[in-house]
C-alpha cells in the first residue's frame, strides 16, 4: 500500500508529476493521492484535471483533494513538496523591487531567493514537524525553492527524512551527454542547488572534459533564464562547465541590464501562463499533460521526482542528482552543509558519493562562500535575526554591499510582511 502526498497540489505543474506517476504505475502501486493546497480554485481544477488522468490512465487509486495538511500527511510514504508561499505576486516583488537598488531580482538567486526562503522556511518546518508526528518515516521529497536552502533547513532542524530536488542536475548531464555525443558518459556533478558545475565527462576510461572546454562548450539553457550563454573563453578559465544558474554570477552585469529592460518579470510571465494552463485544465475533455506546460521552467520534473521515489520504493541503487548533507563527501565542505551531488538511492535512502581529491580551487572557494551566504539565511529564517540577515546579504557575491542589502531588505520586509512569521 503506497500513499503519496503532494503539498502545493495547486500547482500548474503538478500534471508533470501525475504523468511520471502513471508512467510508472506498474512499479508503483498507488493505493491513495492526498493533494493538498490551500488555494481551493486550483486545486479544485488542477485535481480535477488529475482525477481524470488517473483514470484514463485505469489506475484504481483513490484521489483526495483537501486543504488541511493533517489529513494529507496522516499514513503518507512520500511528500512531494512544492509549496510557493505568498504565490506567483510574492514572486514578482522579489524580481522587481530589487532592480531599484541596482541588485539582480531572481526568485532564487540573491536577495530576492533570500526573501523566498524567508518566507518557505518556516512553511516548510511546520510541515516537517507535522510530518514527523504523522508519518515519521515517510520521505520527503521537496522541490520548493530554493531547494538547496530549504534541504539546509529542514536536514539541521528536524528529524524527517528528506531529499531536495531540482530538475537543473539532470537536464546539464542530458545535454552534456547529447552534445558530447557520449550516450553513456558518468558526469561529476559537484555544487550547490543553482550554484553547480560538471567537472568530469568520463566514458572507457577517459576524461573528456578538456575537449568540452576547448569547444567552449555550454550545457542546457534554462526556459526561464535569459540566456546569454558562457564564453570559450569563460569556461576555460574556470575549468568546468557551468549550470545556466552561474550566469547571474559570472554576467551579472549583463544580467541586470537584460532584466531591467524586460518589459515583464518572469514571474509576470508566469501569471499569465498559468492563467492560461487553468483554463485549459478546466476543460473536462482533458485527459492528458497540455503542451503549454513546457513554457514553464520545469521541464523534466515528473523524471527527476518520479523517478527517485520508484528509487527508493524499489530499492533500485540508481545514481540521482539530490540535495542533502555532505557528511564527507566533498572534503573541503562542511559535514551538515547541503550539498547538491551524484548519490545512490535505495530503499535506506542516499549515499552521496565521494569526490575525494576534488581540486578545483575556483570551485571550492566559491561553494564555501556561497554555503556561507546559506547557512546564515537559514539562520536568520530560524530565529528573525536581522543581524544574521545582513551577514547572510554581505557574502552573497550578488548582494555584498552593506546599505544596499540593508535598505532593500527593510523594503523586501515590508512588501512580504504577510507572509514573514519570524520577523
Ligand atoms: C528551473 C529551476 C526551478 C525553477 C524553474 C522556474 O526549472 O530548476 O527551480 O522553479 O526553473 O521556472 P518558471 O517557469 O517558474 O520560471
Ligand atoms: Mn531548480
Ligand atoms: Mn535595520
Amino acid at each position: 500500500k503506497l500513499k503519496i502526498a503532494i503539498i502545493g497540489a495547486g500547482s500548474t505543474y503538478t500534471p508533470e508529476l501525475m504523468e511520471g506517476i502513471i508512467k510508472r504505475k506498474s512499479a508503483l502501486p498507488l493505493h491513495e493521492l492526498a493533494l493538498m493546497d490551500i488555494d481551493d480554485r486550483k486545486l479544485s481544477i488542477v485535481g480535477g484535471l488529475c482525477e481524470r488522468m488517473t483514470a484514463a490512465a485505469g489506475m484504481n487509486c483513490g484521489v483526495i483533494q483537501t486543504q488541511d495538511l493533517d489529513e494529507a500527511l496522516r499514513g503518507a510514504d512520500f511528500v512531494l513538496g512544492q509549496i510557493r508561499v505568498g504565490k506567483l505576486p510574492a514572486r514578482v516583488l522579489d524580481e522587481q523591487i530589487p532592480l531599484q537598488y541596482g541588485l539582480i531580482g531572481q526568485e532564487t538567486c540573491g536577495i530576492g531567493g533570500f526573501f523566498k526562503a524567508m518566507r518557505t522556511i518556516p512553511v516548510m518546518l511546520d510541515i516537517a514537524k507535522r510530518m514527523e508526528e504523522l508519518c515519521p518515516d515517510a520521505w520527503l521529497i521537496n522541490f520548493s525553492n530554493p531547494a538547496g536552502i530549504i534541504t539546509e533547513a529542514i536536514l539541521n532542524h528536524t528529524k524527517v527524512k528528506m531529499l531536495g530536488l531540482c530538475n537543473v542536475p539532470y537536464n546539464m548531464n542530458k545535454s552534456i551527454r547529447e552534445s558530447m555525443e557520449l550516450p553513456n558518459a558518468e558526469l561529476t556533478y559537484v555544487g550547490l542547488n543553482h550554484l553547480s558545475w560538471i567537472t568530469a565527462i568520463e566514458q572507457d576510461g577517459k576524461d573528456y572534459l578538456k575537449t568540452a572546454l576547448d569547444r567552449g562548450l555550454n550545457s542546457e539553457t534554462m526556459k526561464n533564464i535569459p540566456s546569454t550563454g558562457f564564453s570559450k573563453e569563460l569556461v576555460q578559465l574556470v575549468g568546468a562547465i557551468p549550470s545556466s544558474y552561474l550566469e547571474y554570477y559570472y554576467y551579472k552585469d549583463k544580467k541586470l541590464k537584460l532584466l531591467k529592460d524586460a518589459e515583464l518579470s518572469r514571474g509576470e510571465k508566469c501569471m499569465q501562463i498559468e492563467e492560461e494552463l487553468l483554463d485549459i485544465y478546466s476543460n473536462a475533455n482533458l485527459h492528458s499533460k497540455p503542451e503549454l506546460l513546457s513554457s514553464r521552467g520545469g521541464a523534466n520534473y515528473s523524471e527527476v521526482a518520479i523517478s527517485l521515489v520508484d528509487a527508493i520504493f524499489n530499492d533500485k541503487q540508481e545514481k540521482h542528482v539530490v540535495n542533502l548533507l555532505n557528511h564527507g563527501a566533498l572534503p573541503f565542505m562542511e559535514d551538515n552543509d547541503a550539498i547538491e551531488v551524484t548519490a545512490v538511492i535505495g530503499k535506506d535512502g542516499a549515499k552521496p558519493i565521494a569526490v575525494p581529491d576534488f581540486d578545483n580551487k575556483h570551485i571550492i572557494d566559491y561553494m564555501r562562500m556561497v554555503k556561507a551566504y546559506e547557512r546564515e539565511t537559514v539562520a536568520a529564517a530560524v530565529e528573525g535575526s536581522e543581524a544574521a540577515a545582513m551577514r547572510a546579504l554581505m557574502m552573497n557575491p550578488l548582494v555584498g554591499d552593506y546599505q544596499t542589502a540593508h535598505d532593500c531588505f527593510h523594503e523586501l520586509k515590508e512588501a512580504h510582511k504577510d507572509y514573514l512569521p519570524q520577523f
